[in-house]
Order: structure tokens, then sequence, then C-alpha cells
């Protein structure tokens, strides 16, 4: 594997200088950025345009326990029985603890969550919760909590955006991140952004299936960068699949949010009956991890292609009001959720795992941190408790933010000395032709083999093949976007099999026929590669 990407020069690229470059900008990376010190001048480069990325099509909502009958200790204690065995309890209880003030911050800038009255925030139930404890806005959580931001970064005037700017590689020396090497879009010229600090708040790797609710910017790049830096990458044999998203012909990706069972829809079968209770004591509201299979199943046993979601039940002007999102969306497709059923199955949603960090967001490279859905330090363990994921990016952004100005507020000068003999020159062969086909090869790959019900024969073919489409790659000139993308998506396709291999166990995310019982006894530890 090389180390970077692309051959460069680094006395020929134009160079800028910051105090903090922050990679994305998902909810993880915008309230990093506006949470930072305002004397620290910050740049925020995004693949896409701002208001482009996983949270802002996050529907249900952000858990906090903010019920008389509720408290962190309660919401620990859901989050590690969701994570199977694998949370770190540590990181785990800074999530919950922190979760209210985090909340009451986003109130300051403005975002207008739904409320029970005058003074309470209204509370959902989603899956594996005990407590209703889901702050929302309606079924667009999401986007009312990144507009709020996004509209509060842009009046901050230590931060540059940078749209249409995508990060190559990190560069390093001695252990140390100096800055990124990026690549312009809309100019078409590579730029250095050098800076003391950098955070990679990218996303995950969703787009390494077939069926996504993710976005297609969601292509691993900030891990598969980070590892071709020597970071380690935690626990990545661990996607979550959600279980209920749109199974029609024109979409397959839109997902009907779990805040909708928490409302008491029930999923049935092609034969109209429920299939949930004989599964888990929460029945439709068990762990994700539990839905998924269940539904997956039933769509083997009956030989389906989809199960049905139904909240028809609920009075029309409820469900229209609650979901305006989903209702709309759906009718668009014909179906009318307060009176017909709605076609869903399971599609890749999260990554649990990603770039290992402690609870400031620190990685093994000095000056380089993750945050959010790129990163993994533990709270999600092998299957993530619903809305703890846009909390997480509030939680650690914060606390990366903190880590961050401390350190460039405490320098005593600009630590960022440019390598002058940083020369990549590697040997290429023509460019590298047709990353579209592979990247649609690989997907293909991914969802029959290393899916929500995995084994060993299916593992090892798909590593084989995964070997093959990347030898048909190396050494091949990478230019373009699409090729970088495919290069990564290979990268993290690679370790997310290996990973599973290595995991000869069931556990949360990860279920293999071959080992379908838990082992504590030799797998009740984090993979780390
Ligand atoms: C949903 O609304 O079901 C998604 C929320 C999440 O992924 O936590």
């Amino acid at each position: 594997m090389d180390r970077y990407l692309v051959n460069f020069n680094i006395n020929d690229i134009p160079a800028e200088h910051y105090d903090a470059v922050i990679i994305g900008s998902g909810i993880a990376g915008v309230y990093t950025a506006l949470q930072t010190d305002r004397r620290v001048n910050i740049a925020v480069i995004t693949k896409e345009t701002l208001d482009i990325s996983n949270s802002v099509l996050a529907q249900g909502g952000i858990a906090v326990s903010l019920d008389k009958d509720d408290s962190p200790e309660c919401h620990f204690k859901d989050t590690i029985y969701a994570g199977a065995g694998l949370c770190n309890e540590e990181t785990v209880w800074t999530l919950v603890s922190e979760a209210a003030e985090n909340i009451e911050i986003l109130c300051r800038y403005g975002v207008n969550f739904d409320k029970s009255d005058e003074h309470h925030l209204a509370l959902s139930r989603e899956g594996a919760h005990s407590r209703n404890r889901i702050v929302h806005t309606g079924d667009a959580t999401g986007k009312e909590v990144c507009d709020t931001l996004i509209h509060a970064l842009i009046k901050h005037d230590n931060v540059r955006i940078y749209e249409r700017t995508y990060a190559i590689d990190i560069i390093t020396d001695n252990r140390k991140c100096i800055g990124i090497l990026s690549y312009l879009e809309d100019s078409g010229e590579y730029k250095l952004f050098l800076a003391d600090a950098i955070v990679c708040a990218s996303g995950g790797y969703g787009q390494l299936y077939n069926y996504t609710t993710n976005p297609p910017v969601a292509t691993g790049d900030g891990a598969a960068m980070a590892y071709r830096a020597g970071c380690r990458l935690m626990d990545l044999e661990f996607v979550q699949f959600h279980p209920t998203v749109l199974y029609h012909p024109q979409n397959r990706s839109f997902l009907i949010s779990e805040a909708v069972r928490g409302e008491g829809a029930v999923l049935l079968n092609e034969k109209g009956e429920r299939f949930m209770q004989g599964c888990h004591p929460m029945a439709e509201l068990a762990p994700r991890d539990v839905v998924s299979r269940a539904i997956f199943r039933e769509i083997g046993k009956t030989g389906s292609t989809h199960v049905y979601l139904d909240i028809s039940h609920k009075e029309p002007e409820y469900v229209k009001h609650r979901f305006p999102t989903i209702y709309k969306t759906c009718l668009q497709y014909g179906i009318d959720i307060t009176r017909d059923k709605i076609p869903v199955a399971p599609a890749a949603h999260y990554s649990m795992g990603g770039i290992m960090t402690d609870s400031y967001g620190r990685t093994g490279i000095e000056g380089f941190y993750a945050c959010g859905e790129a990163a993994c330090n533990g709270i999600h363990g092998a299957n993530r408790l619903a809305s703890n994921s846009l909390l997480e990016g509030l939680v650690f952004g914060r606390r990366i933010a903190l880590e961050i100005s401390s350190r460039v507020l405490g320098r005593t000068k600009h630590e960022t000395v440019i390598p002058d003999n940083l020369v990549v020159s590697e040997k290429k062969n023509g460019p590298l032709e047709d990353a579209g086909e592979l990247k649609s090869r690989l997907r293909r790959l991914m969802t029959e083999k290393v899916g929500i019900i995995r084994n060993e024969e299916n593992l090892k073919e798909a590593l084989n093949q995964v070997m093959e489409i990347k030898r048909e790659t190396e050494g091949k000139a990478c230019t373009t976007i699409e090729q970088w993308e495919l290069v990564n998506m290979l990268t993290l396709a690679e370790l997310v099999i290996k990973s599973a291999l290595m995991r000869k166990e069931s556990r949360g995310a990860h279920y293999r026929t071959d080992y379908p019982h838990t082992d504590d006894v030799n797998f009740r530890k984090n993979t780390i590669i």
C-alpha cells in the first residue's frame, strides 16, 4: 500500500496556514468548529457542499436523559446493553453524562426541538431505550440541527469554509500530523492546508454497500487516509444495518425512522403477521441488530424481498404531523402511510468502527483527531443505540474543540514546520480505468457476502475478490475523486472483511452462521488494526 494516494512535491503545491483544519461538515465537524475558541483560525473543508452529510439525513433525534424518571445511569445501561459487551464504559459515561449540557447549547444556538409544553422538550422512544429520551424536530432532526449550526458557523469570522474540497491524505512528519493534501474540485488544483491540529470528521463507510441510507460521500475516506498514515482502526466489522429502509423500485435508501416504531408501528410479514414478538421481549423496539436479522430471516423464510411497517392504526392527522417528511416522501411513491403498509428492508446505515481515539478524539498521531462516525472510541460497541450518533458528534466534538483550543492558544510559536524534502514519486503504469464500474462490483460483493449474515466461506470469497480488484488498481495513477474513493473503499473493504474473519463469534451487528454464539471468553475485546 502506498503511503500517499498521489505523487507530489510539497514545494510545488500552494499552501495555506491555519491553526486547525476540520474535514467534514456533518454535526461533528461543524459543532467542533463552533465550539473552538474564536481566536483559533480554522478551515472547514468538505467534499461536497456544507449541507451534504449523513447528519443532515438523520431523522429520529438525539438521545438525552431529561425525563424525571430517567437518568444518565439509565441511558448508560441501555447503551451498554445495545452494544453487546463491547462498549468502552468510560467513553459511554462521558457520552451520557455530558448529553444534557450539549442539548442546552443547541437550544441556545436556536435549534427548534419539539416541545411537550412551554418549558419541556418532547421526548420520544426508539429501539432498546428503556425510557422516552429522544429529543427531535418532527422527523427531520438532523436537518434542523445542521441548518441551525451551519447558519451560526458562517457568521464566525475565524472560520473559512472550503466546499467541494477533497481531503486526499494527511501529511505526517515523524508521527506528527502537519497538514492535509487536498484537491479543489472547482479549479482542479491541489492545495496544502497546514495546521497544528487536524480533525477528521468525514463520516463512515456505508457506501461499501449497494443499499444504504448514507449519501454518496460516505466512502470511508477518513479511516482509509488515517490507516495509510499509520493510525489504528477499531471494530470495523461492526456495520449497522437499519431495519426499516423504504423498499421501492425507485428508492431503496430512504430511512423510515425508528421513531415510527417508537410511536407504535408494527412489523408485518407478507401474510400480514407480526413476527418480532417471538424474537425479543422488546419486539419491534429490540436493538437494531436483532430487528434487522429478524427481518432478514423473515424475508428468507417467505421468499419475499421485504416486510412491511404499519402505523395505519394511528390517527392520520397525528401521523402526518409527527412524521411530515416520511409522509410526504412515501406519498411520492404512492404510499399513504396513514392508510398503507410501508414496504421496508434493512440497509447499511452506520459504521460502528473507525479511527481509534481516546475520549478527547486523540489518535496515535500527534495533532490528528477524529470525531463522529469517522472515529471509534468504543461508545457504540458492537451495535449502536439509536440516536446516540448525533449525540456523539456533539459531546466529543466539544471535547476536541476544548483540546485544540488549548493546544493552539498554549503554543509558544507556530509549530508547523514543512519538511522541504517531502517528494512522493511512485512509478505508475497508466491511469486507473473504470473506477465507477469497480466501485459497483465492490458494492455488490460486500452486499452479497459481507452483509447482515456472514460465514467463513463467503468472507474468504469476498476477500479474494477484493484482493483481485486491488491488484487491478495497484500501480495505476489516480487523479480523480472517483479513483481516490475507490482506493479508499477497497482499503476499508479489505479491513472490514479481515476483521470479520478474525471475529469467530456472533456479537451485535456481526452475525456468523458458522459461529452463531457470543464467545465472551475469546472475543469480548475490540478488533484493532
Ligand atoms: C432513525 O431515525 O431511525 C435513525 C436514528 C439513528 O440512526 O440513530
